[in-house]
């Protein structure tokens, strides 16, 4: 049998650069050589790709058979990658362009979660120089986050306790974002679930992560180290399997399909599960949540690459079975 050809597009113009760099390098590592047969496909910094393009020409890629896109953030996990692939006719692993876009952008993701009934934080959207302060104060109760739409590592993200640090929360992230979303802080534990699959998505086992900090900002993220992860979550079985539950539901509601990763948060006082964000390039090293949930569940690594090749195989299948032109 002939190895499958699997183009591995990593790197990246996003802030995420450095966490796909590790997240492609253990996709690869881990990729069956008897099986695979890898084509790696690094964009710079500056948006070069090297050592070749894929051209966007339908049918010009004889030589690929499925590409794997490990780039986290932006011009990779939202939509706009997912759109040249579809572009070149190729099947790609994780969510679609849809999907990826609207899963990048905090606003529309938990407008969708709205619409089918899950539970979200109180919220509102502003739009970069188009509100006053002081009427954000009026309308949502300290403490606050303050996040710019569509970013990720927690970039530009902060928590406001009064007015003095709302006002410098928003000018950060309007420097990141034109539309800024600022929301009632929630006091209580983080936990992140899993999701694989198109048609029938199914969620690994979730886990509880620890901020070192006051919230898990790009320090704790990146720089310290030192958050921690409980793995299987430590939660009574009926919240497991809410947190399961509503994982897959955000996933349908975005319309995912391939993988991703659904952050909730707790409120302490309430026992009140959220849905906070969805991740469809979730952070993909050996050491990663990601994986390590899916490792829970009984689905070691290399079997889970496996998985999702399939799942890409299997859309891009589907899609050929669609007509579109009379
Ligand atoms: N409404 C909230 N209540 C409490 N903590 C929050 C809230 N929103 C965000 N956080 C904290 O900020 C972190 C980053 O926010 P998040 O929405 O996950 O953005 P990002 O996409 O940058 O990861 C979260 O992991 C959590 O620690
Ligand atoms: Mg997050």
């Amino acid at each position: 049998m002939s190895r499958l050809r699997v183009a591995v597009i990593y790197g990246g113009r996003s802030g995420e650069h450095e966490v796909s760099l590790n997240s492609a390098e253990s996709i690869i590592a881990a990729m069956d050589a008897e099986r695979y047969e890898v084509e790696r496909i690094l964009i710079t910094k500056d948006g070069f790709w090297l050592p070749r393009a894929i051209s966007p020409e339908p049918g010009a890629n004889k030589g690929i058979d499925v590409v794997f896109p490990a780039l986290h953030g932006t011009f990779g996990e939202d939509g706009t990658v997912q759109g040249l692939l579809e572009l070149a006719g190729l099947p790609y692993v994780g969510a679609g362009v849809l999907a990826s876009s609207v899963s990048m952008d905090k606003d529309v993701m938990k407008r969708l979660c709205r619409e089918r009934g899950l539970p979200i934080v109180d919220f509102l959207v502003l739009t970069r120089g188009q509100f006053k302060p002081d009427d954000v104060c009026k309308r949502l109760r300290y403490p606050m986050f303050i996040k710019p739409a569509n970013l990720g590592s927690s970039v530009g993200v902060s928590k406001a306790h009064n007015c003095e640090q709302l006002k410098a929360a928003l000018d950060l992230a309007a420097q990141y974002d034109r539309k800024i979303i600022v929301e009632r802080g929630v006091e209580g534990r983080e936990f992140e679930c899993s999701v694989m699959g198109n048609d029938q998505p199914v969620a690994a086992i979730p886990c509880e992560v620890l901020p070192s900090r006051e919230f898990y900002d790009y320090e704790d993220k990146y720089i310290l180290n030192q958050a921690r992860t409980v793995l299987p979550a430590e939660l009574e079985p009926e919240q497991t399997a809410e947190v399961r539950r509503l994982a897959v539901e955000c996933y349908k509601a975005v319309g995912c399909e391939g993988m991703a990763r659904v952050d909730f948060l707790m409120e302490t006082k309430t026992g009140q599960f959220y849905v906070n964000e969805i991740n469809t390039v979730p952070g993909f090293t050996s050491i990663s949540m990601f994986p390590k949930m899916w490792e829970a569940a009984g689905i070691p690594y290399p079997k889970l690459i496996d998985r999702l090749i399939e799942l890409a195989l299997e859309r891009h299948r589907n899609r050929q079975e669609t007509r579109f032109s009379r």
